[in-house]
């Protein structure tokens, strides 16, 4: 029997029954509904950085709550929790003399980039700029910017006529983008790419990749967006994949691990010279959303910055990686994977086949992973403990024997 809740990414005919229903966490372990323990392997999706029950960012939300929930920041409004989360966040970003606009999800923040990117190149006169470059493989978001900017075909398709003006390029392939620069260069508004690709499959970029779109972008007048929703807060080993791949883009979107999931909280921040073209005496900056700022969301973030600073939980990538990497390795040594690929607390292992039976396998024994196509992903909370990682990989040798 289904019930009224439709489940997101998910096929709408299954029953509510056959849904397992987590209702517990602590650090990096998750329990149902019946009290059997999981190791999240996956961070929820793809966002739990400082682990689950910490009772810091519980308080902090909790705290807030009791002063006000939220008030919107329209002018003329502000709130402390914003201001300063705002701060917190651009200091560690590729755009520490920036600024930072807020909303709730990656598809807000996404669409928002978009829209920054395209209204930057009309201020600067360049009104015929609004192609778009998007790749294979490429995930952001649902909204239907994030829609049309989609690198993975089945998402883009059943929803109607898409935002035009984006064009695909291949995700590995730098002489592709060049050959799109120099048919259509002076209609280029921005190009959006991941730093690493997580939903479509966890890509890495190749070597020379993102610097090469940086270089494109800047011989053409283009900007650069970076979607960091997942890549950010640590998960490639600095706060932000920019930082991880030394490339600075002009834009760059964050979400899940900003709170690490505590409250829904996302943003894009910009450039110096983003913000320069908005400064402008009498402009109006017409998007936002009701929730931009939300108090208790901005609580949570601060919260959750905090606690990862606390912990060095950014350090503890390198670690977190090795290991991973040394029992993908043996895995593949054994011949139970095609091959991995990954970095940072970032992988995928290659089975050549559907990853669902497999994950299936996984859950019974207790570990959470997520299929995605023919590879299963693993993006442990950045607390996970070295016999958590154990107990990954060993579930997952088990489930492929
Ligand atoms: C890179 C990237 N961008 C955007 C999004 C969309 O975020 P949300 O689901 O919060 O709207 C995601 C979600 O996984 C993502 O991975």
């Amino acid at each position: 029997m289904t019930n009224a809740l439709l489940h997101p990414f998910s096929p709408p005919v299954k029953p509510e029954a056959d849904y397992l229903e987590i209702v517990r966490g602590e650090g990096s372990l998750v329990f149902d509904v019946d009290g059997k323990g999981y190791v999240d392997g996956i961070a929820n999706l793809w966002l739990c950085q400082v682990g689950h029950g910490r009772t810091e960012i519980i308080d902090a939300v909790t705290e807030q709550m009791h002063r006000i929930e939220a008030y919107n920041t329209f002018a003329p409004f502000t709130n402390g929790p914003a201001a300063e989360v705002a701060e917190m966040i651009v200091e560690r970003s590729p755009h520490p003399d920036g600024r930072v606009f807020l909303g709730c999800s990656g598809s807000e923040a996404v669409d928002t980039a978009l829209k920054l990117a395209r209204l930057v190149q009309q201020r600067r006169g360049q009104e015929g700029r609004q192609v778009m470059i998007r790749r294979t493989n490429g995930y952001h978001g649902t909204n239907f910017g994030g829609t049309s900017a989609q690198g993975i075909a089945l998402n883009r398709e059943g929803w109607g006529d898409l935002v035009p003006h984006f064009i695909e390029v291949p995700h590995d392939d730098l002489e592709a983008a060049a050959t799109v620069f120099a048919e259509h260069g002076e209609r280029i508004a921005a190009v959006l790419t991941e730093p690493v690709q997580g939903a479509g499959g966890v890509h890495p970029p190749v070597d020379g990749y993102l610097e090469g779109l940086r270089h494109l972008c800047d011989d053409n007048g283009a900007l650069l967006i970076f979607d960091e929703v997942i890549c950010g807060f640590g998960r490639t080993g600095s706060w932000f994949g920019a930082q991880t791949f030394g490339v600075t883009p002009d834009l760059m979107t964050f979400a899940k691990g900003v709170t690490s999931g505590y409250q829904p909280l996302s943003g894009v921040t910009v450039s110096l010279s983003v913000c320069s073209e908005l400064e402008e005496p009498g402009f109006l900056l017409r998007t936002g959303y009701t929730y931009s700022g939300h108090q208790a969301s901005c609580a949570a973030g601060i919260a959750n910055i905090e606690l990862m600073e606390a912990e060095g939980l950014v350090d503890r990538v390198d670690s977190i990686g090795e290991r991973l990497r040394a029992g993908l390795t043996a895995l593949e040594g054994d011949g139970l994977l095609e091959s991995w690929r990954g970095m940072g607390a970032i992988y995928a292992a290659e089975l050549g086949r559907d990853a669902v039976s497999a994950r299936d396998k996984m859950l019974e024994a207790g570990v959470i992973v997520r299929p995605m196509g023919t590879c299963l992903a693993i993006c442990p909370p950045l607390v996970i403990t070295d016999d958590e990682i154990g107990r990954i990989i060993d579930a997952m040798a088990d489930a492929l024997r």
